[in-house]
């Protein structure tokens, strides 16, 4: 049994297909979502989908125990993030090694680090003259999108593409892999202890 938290900063049509994907799974279940943006769509889905959802801010998220203690009153085993903006700072890589499984909208290494994210990776991969772009699965650590691959697929850049066409393309790329591909890793994954001390120096 894996209890999963998901982080997002915005729509949240991810989050939405891993909360449906697990509903009724007797094994693994979404417990919580968490952003950093309380105008996100994803609190709507979150309440309409009865997923209890929490908004934090900078200085609680970098400084604070609040969301670590979220998390373990929660029981998480594993954090999701979906479209989530903000670097993970390192109490909460201490306290989920090899458990926090982010989605990028390209091929990586290609079109990542800081400030690739959404339509901006869309448009550097069309401004680029790329005939292919995908989704990358991965596990992360301290840098922005690197940590060990899990899974990643390919769709192609049609010719006249605008950002908007091949976001919709990765989206149900992300939408048909994304849940399978946490699962298959689930399999694998005894539950969180919660024993082990985090340095104070890392909280
Ligand atoms: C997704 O395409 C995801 O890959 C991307 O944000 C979108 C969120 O969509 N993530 C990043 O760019 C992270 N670097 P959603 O809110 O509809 O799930």
């Amino acid at each position: 049994m894996s209890n999963i938290a998901i982080f997002a900063s915005g729509s949240g049509s991810n989050a939405e297909q891993i909360i449906r994907y697990f509903s009724g799974n007797p094994e693994h279940a979404v417990k919580l979502i968490l952003s950093n943006n309380a105008n996100a769509y994803v609190l709507e889905r979150a309440k309409n989908l009865s997923v209890p959802s929490f908004v934090f801010d900078r200085q609680t998220f970098y400084n604070a125990h609040k969301v670590l203690d979220l998390l373990r009153e929660a029981e998480i085993d594993i954090i999701v993030l979906a479209g989530f903006l903000w670097l993970v700072p390192d109490y909460l890589l201490v306290t989920f090694p090899q458990r926090i499984i982010n989605i990028h909208p390209a091929l990586l290494p290609e079109f990542g680090g800081k400030g690739m994210y959404g339509a901006r990776v869309h448009e550097a991969v069309i401004r680029e003259g790329r005939k292919k772009s995908g989704i990358t699965i991965h596990l992360i650590d301290e840098e922005y999108d690197r940590g060990n691959i899990l899974f990643q697929a390919e769709c192609p850049v049609l010719p006249g593409d605008t950002p908007d066409d091949l976001a919709s393309r990765i989206h149900q790329l992300e939408h048909r892999y994304f849940p399978e591909t946490i699962n298959s890793y689930l399999e694998n994954l005894g539950p969180l202890s919660y024993s082990a001390q985090i340095p104070t120096d890392k909280i």
